[in-house]
Protein backbone atom coordinates (compact mmCIF):
# COMPACT_ATOMS: atom_id res chain seq x y z
CA UNK A 1 0.00 0.00 0.00
CA UNK A 2 1.36 3.23 -0.56
CA UNK A 3 0.21 5.32 2.00
CA UNK A 4 2.11 8.86 1.20
CA UNK A 5 0.05 8.60 -1.99
CA UNK A 6 -2.90 7.94 0.04
CA UNK A 7 -1.66 10.99 2.24
CA UNK A 8 -1.09 13.56 -0.21
CA UNK A 9 -4.49 13.34 -1.44
CA UNK A 10 -5.79 13.54 2.04
CA UNK A 11 -3.62 16.78 2.11
CA UNK A 12 -4.68 17.94 -1.53
CA UNK A 13 -8.42 17.40 -0.35
CA UNK A 14 -7.67 19.34 3.29
CA UNK A 15 -7.13 21.97 1.03
CA UNK A 16 -10.54 22.45 -0.31
CA UNK A 17 -12.23 22.29 3.47
CA UNK A 18 -15.03 24.52 3.98
CA UNK A 19 -14.52 25.78 7.89
CA UNK A 20 -15.24 29.55 8.03
CA UNK A 21 -16.75 28.42 11.70
CA UNK A 22 -14.12 26.13 13.05
CA UNK A 23 -10.88 27.10 11.03
CA UNK A 24 -9.80 23.40 11.15
CA UNK A 25 -9.58 22.37 7.91
CA UNK A 26 -9.38 18.40 7.59
CA UNK A 27 -8.89 15.96 4.50
CA UNK A 28 -9.56 12.08 3.89
CA UNK A 29 -8.09 9.78 0.88
CA UNK A 30 -10.07 6.55 1.20
CA UNK A 31 -8.57 3.38 -0.94
CA UNK A 32 -11.52 1.13 -2.02
CA UNK A 33 -11.00 -2.50 -2.84
CA UNK A 34 -11.37 -1.37 -6.43
CA UNK A 35 -8.01 0.42 -6.19
CA UNK A 36 -10.02 3.42 -6.52
CA UNK A 37 -8.62 6.83 -4.25
CA UNK A 38 -11.82 9.10 -3.11
CA UNK A 39 -10.66 12.45 -1.76
CA UNK A 40 -12.66 14.05 1.13
CA UNK A 41 -13.01 17.59 3.14
CA UNK A 42 -14.82 19.19 6.27
CA UNK A 43 -18.42 21.41 5.04
CA UNK A 44 -19.43 23.22 7.53
CA UNK A 45 -22.55 24.97 7.48
CA UNK A 46 -24.09 28.33 10.05
CA UNK A 47 -26.33 26.01 11.21
CA UNK A 48 -23.31 23.22 12.88
CA UNK A 49 -25.14 19.91 12.89
CA UNK A 50 -25.39 20.23 8.96
CA UNK A 51 -21.17 20.16 9.17
CA UNK A 52 -20.43 17.01 7.22
CA UNK A 53 -16.40 15.97 8.25
CA UNK A 54 -13.69 15.09 5.82
CA UNK A 55 -13.72 11.32 6.00
CA UNK A 56 -17.91 10.73 5.49
CA UNK A 57 -17.98 13.34 2.39
CA UNK A 58 -14.86 10.91 1.35
CA UNK A 59 -16.68 7.96 1.68
CA UNK A 60 -20.16 8.84 0.40
CA UNK A 61 -18.65 10.14 -2.74
CA UNK A 62 -17.03 6.41 -3.21
CA UNK A 63 -20.10 4.58 -2.48
CA UNK A 64 -21.85 6.86 -4.33
CA UNK A 65 -19.48 6.04 -7.46
CA UNK A 66 -20.78 2.10 -7.11
CA UNK A 67 -17.51 1.57 -4.77
CA UNK A 68 -18.33 -0.72 -2.01
CA UNK A 69 -15.72 -2.19 0.23
CA UNK A 70 -13.03 0.13 1.83
CA UNK A 71 -9.55 -0.47 2.38
CA UNK A 72 -8.07 2.13 3.62
CA UNK A 73 -8.88 6.12 4.88
CA UNK A 74 -5.99 8.54 5.51
CA UNK A 75 -6.98 11.64 7.84
CA UNK A 76 -4.80 14.71 7.74
CA UNK A 77 -6.36 17.43 10.16
CA UNK A 78 -3.88 19.62 12.42
CA UNK A 79 -0.39 19.40 11.07
CA UNK A 80 1.18 19.02 14.93
CA UNK A 81 -0.89 16.01 15.86
CA UNK A 82 -2.96 12.84 14.67
CA UNK A 83 -6.31 14.03 14.11
CA UNK A 84 -9.17 10.87 14.78
CA UNK A 85 -11.91 10.45 13.45
CA UNK A 86 -14.80 11.73 15.31
CA UNK A 87 -17.10 8.74 16.50
CA UNK A 88 -19.84 9.24 13.41
CA UNK A 89 -17.06 8.84 11.30
CA UNK A 90 -16.04 5.50 12.91
CA UNK A 91 -19.61 4.33 12.59
CA UNK A 92 -19.62 4.80 8.99
CA UNK A 93 -15.75 3.62 7.83
CA UNK A 94 -17.01 0.45 10.17
CA UNK A 95 -20.20 0.13 7.44
CA UNK A 96 -17.95 -0.60 4.56
CA UNK A 97 -15.25 -2.98 5.33
CA UNK A 98 -14.29 -5.04 8.42
CA UNK A 99 -11.47 -5.20 11.19
CA UNK A 100 -8.93 -4.57 8.82
CA UNK A 101 -9.44 -1.42 7.77
CA UNK A 102 -6.38 0.57 8.06
CA UNK A 103 -6.71 4.03 9.20
CA UNK A 104 -3.68 5.95 8.71
CA UNK A 105 -3.69 9.07 10.68
CA UNK A 106 -1.33 11.90 9.35
CA UNK A 107 0.57 14.92 9.67
CA UNK A 108 2.67 15.11 6.55
CA UNK A 109 3.36 12.12 4.16
CA UNK A 110 6.64 11.31 6.53
CA UNK A 111 4.86 11.58 9.91
CA UNK A 112 1.81 9.01 9.96
CA UNK A 113 0.80 6.12 12.33
CA UNK A 114 -1.49 3.33 10.96
CA UNK A 115 -4.42 1.90 13.24
CA UNK A 116 -7.43 -0.57 12.66
CA UNK A 117 -10.86 -0.80 13.02
CA UNK A 118 -10.07 -3.22 16.27
CA UNK A 119 -8.54 -0.14 17.77
CA UNK A 120 -10.61 2.80 16.36
CA UNK A 121 -14.23 1.07 17.38
CA UNK A 122 -14.12 -1.82 19.14
CA UNK A 123 -17.34 -3.45 19.53
CA UNK A 124 -18.73 -1.78 16.64
CA UNK A 125 -22.62 -1.96 16.34
CA UNK A 126 -22.81 -3.57 12.79
CA UNK A 127 -25.43 -4.61 10.47
CA UNK A 128 -25.11 -8.51 12.06
CA UNK A 129 -27.01 -7.11 14.77
CA UNK A 130 -29.93 -6.57 12.34
CA UNK A 131 -29.90 -9.59 10.83
CA UNK A 132 -28.21 -8.41 7.31
N1 LIG B 1 -13.90 17.15 11.53
C1 LIG B 1 -13.67 16.29 10.50
O1 LIG B 1 -13.81 16.66 9.32
N2 LIG B 1 -13.31 15.01 10.80
C2 LIG B 1 -13.13 14.53 12.05
O2 LIG B 1 -12.95 13.36 12.24
C3 LIG B 1 -13.14 15.47 13.18
C4 LIG B 1 -13.83 16.76 12.92
C5 LIG B 1 -14.29 18.53 11.21
C6 LIG B 1 -15.72 18.84 11.50
C7 LIG B 1 -15.65 20.34 11.68
O3 LIG B 1 -15.74 20.96 10.41
C8 LIG B 1 -14.26 20.60 12.24
O4 LIG B 1 -13.52 19.42 11.97
C9 LIG B 1 -14.23 20.90 13.72
O5 LIG B 1 -14.93 19.93 14.44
Amino acid sequence: MDYKKLINVALDYRNRAYSPYSNFKVGAAVLFESGKIYGGCNVENASFGATNCAERTAIFRGISEGETTIKSIAIVGSLNEYTYPCGICRQVISEFGDESIEVILAKSEDDYIIKDMREVLPGAFKKEALGK
